[in-house]
């Protein structure tokens, strides 16, 4: 995520082949700020950058200083941007989410990938709320995490094949605290990070905001991990830290195969770099064959360094905010010290309940392998009916989202057109950090009854997309 100032030749990057539009013919300066809109909803421009000065960026993409007025005012009036005394245009963002043109109740949001809660939810809330009694004479600030938690947390790790000691667990608001904490921790301003490309956008904003400058390779729906690039890459950069999903990869789906895993661990032992693998999508099996259980397991044979990162969230249930790392005592007590600078641990009644569903696992993955076989069914049925010209993945062996491939480089515009017709995407570049993946869009494995109504809109507005044409600029400079 970009902050501070932007300069014209990132935004440049970030904008992409913005000057084709898939909304039927607006205006150059429209369109641009548009295009800077997305990069502002999607998280890919933070709040109060500095954008570009108008010269700038009329140089940088060779449009008039009329146009890119145009474009700041339009972002200022639909209260995307302000201008500030001495400091030309920053960036705001709305409080709510911004308008889309269809009524709110009927915006289908296809930018989470996430399950409604597992039906084993209301058991376990009755019994946690029984046990809670037992923590009222307690302050209830629990910076590792309730002993009942950690237990079942490394139980289910012993049983899947990694031995685990509830010590060398702590317990994280959600994966993405444990993220945060683990870059906050090794990350010094300056170090290089490893993270496939692409990867979960939230994983580079925690990344990066903890001053790491991410290095990437390649991971693709059709070859997988490129191991050879993988290696190289940490070879030369020597990275502080490598972020890595070795099963169910969000967003390609795809799983690590054992070579790919002992590459991996190879290349970062030869560096001496923490290795984190987060595997919260990792139980979200529909059909794998092979199953290599949690990475450290084969850490030993390499003299790696792994940490695990887990949740509650796909599996049981996102609202919960319960995730953990499973890592040696050493790195606990490091990541511990830091973390009272962000909170000051996790809430007790609702580790109560993911303890009593993390000992349910087996069956809550039984329950997400029926619901997600469903939804990927309606999801390739609705594809090859509406946009058959839409890749769907052709290994989608789990995980909780589709990477489709589409037949042009056009992923902004059909996020932007779908907005206005009330559908919420989130456009394949955010899912890279060099504006990459303009082939992709990412669909979320949602309810087939959203899946079927989003795809067949999409399908209606794809034409007007296919067909666009560069925007004549001439003609449709605002007159001002
Ligand atoms: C790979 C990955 N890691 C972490 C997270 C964050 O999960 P949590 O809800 O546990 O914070 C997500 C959520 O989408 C994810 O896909």
């Amino acid at each position: 995520m970009i902050r501070g100032r932007l300069a014209a030749s990132t935004l440049g990057d970030l904008l992409g082949d913005w000057r084709r539009d898939g909304t039927g013919g607006l205006p150059a300066y429209e369109a641009l700020a548009e295009r800077i809109r997305l990069l502002l909803i999607d998280g890919r421009i933070s709040a109060d950058v500095r954008l570009p000065s108008e010269r700038e960026l009329s140089e940088r993409l060779d449009l008039s200083r009329t146009t890119i007025t145009a474009a700041y005012r339009q972002l200022r009036d639909s209260g995307y941007a302000r201008a500030v005394q001495g400091s030309g245009t920053t960036t705001t963002l709305p409080l709510a989410r911004p308008p889309a043109t269809a009524p709110r109740s009927q915006v289908i949001d296809l930018t989470m990938a996430a399950l409604p809660a597992t039906s084993l939810l209301p058991a376990a809330a009755a019994l946690a709320t029984e046990e809670l009694a037992a923590h009222y004479d307690t302050p209830g600030y629990q910076l590792i995490g309730v002993p009942a938690l950690r237990e079942a947390i490394a139980e289910r790790y012993t049983a899947r094949g990694l031995p685990t000691d509830p010590e060398q667990i702590l317990v994280t608001s959600g994966a993405q605290g444990a993220i945060t904490l683990l870059s906050r921790t090794f990350v010094t301003r300056g170090d290089r990070v490893f993270a496939d490309s692409p990867s979960y956008p939230h994983a580079y904003d925690a990344l990066a905001s903890a001053g790491g400058r991410i290095v990437t390779s390649p991971v693709t729906p059709e070859d997988g991990w490129d191991t050879a690039s993988l290696a190289a890459t940490i070879g030369r950069t020597n990275p502080s830290l490598a972020y890595v999903m070795p099963d169910f990869h969000n967003p390609t789906a795809r799983s690590m195969t054992l070579d790919d895993r002992h590459e991996l661990l190879h290349a970062v032992a030869k560096v001496d770099t923490l290795l984190i693998a987060d595997e919260t999508t990792g139980e979200l099996d529909i059909d794998r064959r092979e199953h290599y259980g949690p990475l450290a397991t084969l850490a030993g044979e390499h003299g790696a360094r792994v940490v695990h990162i887990g949740s509650a969230s796909k599996l049981l249930w996102g609202g919960l905010r319960i995730g953990w790392i499973r890592a040696s005592a050493d790195i606990l007590g490091r990541v511990a010290a830091v973390r009272p600078a962000h909170d000051l641990g996790s809430p007790v009644w609702e580790q109560l309940v993911a303890a009593h569903l993390v000992r349910r696992s087996g069956e809550a993955i039984e329950e997400r392998r029926s619901q997600l076989r469903e939804r990927r069914g309606a999801l390739a049925d609705a594809l090859a009916r509406h946009l058959p010209d839409w890749e769907m993945p052709e290994r989608l062996e789990g995980g909780l989202a589709a990477w489709v491939r589409l037949p042009a480089p056009v992923s902004s515009q059909v996020t932007l057109a779908a907005r206005a017709h009330g559908i919420h995407l989130t456009a394949g570049p955010r899912f890279g950090i060099d504006g990459a993946y303009e082939r992709r869009l990412r669909f979320p494995l949602t309810s087939p009854a959203t899946l079927t109504q989003a795809v067949a809109i999409l399908g209606e507005l794809w034409p007007t997309v296919a067909d666009t044409t560069p925007l004549r600029l001439t003609t449709s400079e605002p007159s001002v």
